[in-house]
């Protein structure tokens, strides 16, 4: 495995886990200059599902699925596994074709036959559970590499871009190492620097920090809830319950290939209406709880 003259394994729990993450005084005049120079450059756009169906074979996944994100909204999406979660969020850009239905971004129907798939998957940034970094290259390197490839982005932009990233997530002194030298908590902020560096306009996360130790499960949803302070929109699937009642301004739940209920996060989790709600949040909340 390659090393550089300076690198050394990544433990959990080191210093640069501890950058502050929120603004100090909780007035966004108090922002950082990264927090600040992020405002101004998110340019953030909706999202608009309407009538999504997807099957593989006769596994009806998706079944009508309706859901609206506004820009700079962040909605939650909770739900049992299998109950098509991960088949939504890729069918927002286009990883799966959905059978029928529209999916809107930005105004900018990525389900018309007719679109320029390139043009719509870089403005939407997707992060999966496992990172999915190259093995192979540094820090650095790999939230250059498709800024060159696909944006044709010179290296010395490409490198100020990353850069600005990598200071966003708290990785700056990161750069020279190499994946496997860095902790899971610490490859996924590389992982969300990387898509942030293609400019995305919408911010998908598929279940983040379930692949994580639980002391950096944290410094990922740090990140995540400073992204959703500087107006990213965000679709985030995930089992973390208080951050999704901290940071969602929506909670989506889907049960079987469809939403069962949605509201206010503090109302679906704090007041679930459902009784699949009910049943799902009482085996998320109190696990210890349930009788075999
Ligand atoms: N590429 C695929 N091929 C066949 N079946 C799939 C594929 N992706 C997902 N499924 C099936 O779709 C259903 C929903 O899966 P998924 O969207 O991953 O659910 P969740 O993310 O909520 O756990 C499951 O029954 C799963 O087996
Ligand atoms: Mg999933």
């Amino acid at each position: 495995m390659s090393t550089t003259p300076e690198s050394t394994p990544g433990t959990p729990g080191t210093p640069e886990q501890q950058v502050p993450v929120r603004p100090q005084t909780g007035t966004d005049a108090a922002a950082s200059p990264a927090e600040a120079e992020a405002k101004a450059t998110f340019e953030a756009t909706g999202v608009d599902v309407v009538g999504l169906n997807k099957s593989f074979g006769d596994n009806h996944v998706l079944r009508g699925i309706d859901l609206q994100v506004a820009p700079g909204e962040v909605v939650c999406l909770i739900g049992p596994s299998g109950s098509g979660k991960s088949t939504l969020l890729r069918c927002v850009n286009l990883l799966e074709v959905p059978d029928s239905g529209t999916v809107t971004v930005g105004g900018f129907e990525v389900t018309d036959p007719d679109v320029d798939l390139d043009t719509m998957r870089r403005h939407v940034g997707m992060v999966f559970q496992q990172f999915n970094l190259f093995p192979h290259l540094t820090v650095l390197e790999n939230c250059t590499i498709a800024q060159r490839k696909v944006l044709n982005r010179s290296q010395a932009e490409a490198e100020q871009v990353a850069r600005t990233n990598l200071e966003r997530v708290g990785l700056s002194e990161m750069e020279t190492r190499y994946p496997d030298q860095l902790s899971g908590g610490q490859q996924q902020r590389v992982a969300i620097a990387r898509a942030l560096s293609m400019d995305p306009q919408l911010m998908l996360f598929d279940e983040p920090t379930s692949a994580l130790d639980p002391e950096t499960v944290g410094e990922v949803l740090s990140v995540m809830r400073r992204l959703a302070k500087v107006g990213m929109t965000m679709l985030v699937v995930t089992h973390e319950m208080g951050f999704a009642r901290e940071v969602a301004d929506r909670v989506v739940f889907m049960d079987g290939g469809v939403v069962v209920e949605e509201g206010p996060a503090a109302q679906v989790i704090g007041d679930p209406q459902q009784e699949r709600t009910q049943d799902f949040l009482a085996r998320v909340l109190h696990p210890t709880d349930i009788d075999l």
